[in-house]
């Protein structure tokens, strides 16, 4: 909910006071209820730490701090929840709305939908579970999960970054301090880089002869440089795992009744693409 109603370039983020406001404050509240619940968590942590059995990196950062002073590398106990809030907040809405992405696209291009299931019944068959080191092995499958990410990136916008220094670029002049947004949408579908980019083609990710992906300069849909997405492989990992295992056992549909649903989206923080009705159907 908060991540689907502000976006990075909020207008509260100037004007504050509208924190006080009956939306905002409703936002905030919610917000607050995150916080409380992840200050729980890290408590329970440290009433019940034990150094020869690290847990999760709350342990990691607990085994690592054991007083309140921070340093570049290490978070104060007291901000531990925040490392883990921001864990939360980068990585929670982002894949699940890119495995949403996944299930509506493959509604609107059933061909991709058999062809990836075609694949996996021939490598791995309807009895095991796919894992993860199946991965290599799904050419096809790998390159619709990256043109699912290409078609509908969640992260069309990255957080605003600011200018290191005084910078020129083409003829502007960006001064030190000048906040930035990056539109990573217009770079995943510049018809500089993308042949017919309006157009879903999971094979533009597919070597010639089809039997490994191929990643263009211009697929970055998890950023670049030095502030790029921390959370890449594992949001990899559980698009590859959610997407086999789902498309193994289900063949997806819109319900007959529905309306064609809308694949513009919505923006918030992260590109959703809103609410709309599915049939699992079991294969
Ligand atoms: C499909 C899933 C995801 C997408 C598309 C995505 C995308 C992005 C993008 C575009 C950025 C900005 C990069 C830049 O400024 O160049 C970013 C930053 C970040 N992501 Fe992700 N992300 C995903 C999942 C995750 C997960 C699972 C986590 C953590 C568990 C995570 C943690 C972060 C963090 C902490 C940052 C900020 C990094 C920094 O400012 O240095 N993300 N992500």
């Amino acid at each position: 909910m908060v991540m689907s109603k502000l976006s990075v370039s909020s207008v509260v983020l100037k004007i504050p006071k509208l924190w006080f406001t009956p939306f905002y404050k409703s936002l905030k509240k919610q917000t607050g209820e995150c916080i409380s619940f992840l200050r729980g968590v890290v408590e329970h942590h440290k009433a019940t730490f034990d150094s020869n059995d690290i847990r999760d990196i709350i342990d990691v950062h607990l085994q690592d701090n054991d007083d309140e002073c921070g340093t570049e590398e290490k978070l104060p106990r007291s901000l531990i929840w925040r490392g883990i809030f921001d864990l939360f907040a980068a990585g929670t809405d982002t894949t699940s709305n890119a495995i949403l992405w996944g299930i509506l696209l493959l509604t609107q291009y059933p061909n991709v939908q058999e062809k990836a299931q075609q694949e996996i019944d021939d490598l791995i068959g309807r009895e095991r579970p796919p894992s993860l080191p199946d991965r290599l092995r799904l050419p096809y499958v790998a390159a619709t999960l990256m043109e699912i990410q290409r078609f509908r990136p969640v992260g069309c916008f990255v957080p605003p970054r600011a200018a290191s220094v005084d910078t020129e670029l083409r003829g502007y002049t960006i001064l030190k301090g000048t906040p930035v947004w990056v539109n990573l949408y217009a770079v995943l579908h510049s018809p500089k880089h993308w042949k017919d980019p309006e157009e879903f083609i999971p094979e533009r990710f597919l070597s010639a002869d089809g039997k490994r992906t191929e990643t263009p300069e211009a697929f970055i849909p998890f950023g670049l440089g030095s502030r790029i997405c921390i959370g890449e492989q594992l949001a990899r990992m559980e698009l590859f795992l959610f997407m086999t295992n789902l498309l193994q056992r289900f063949t997806f549909k819109i319900p007959k009744e529905d309306p064609k649903p809308n694949l513009a989206g919505e923006l918030g923080i992260t590109l959703s693409p809103g609410r709309f009705r599915i049939c699992a159907v079991n294969r």
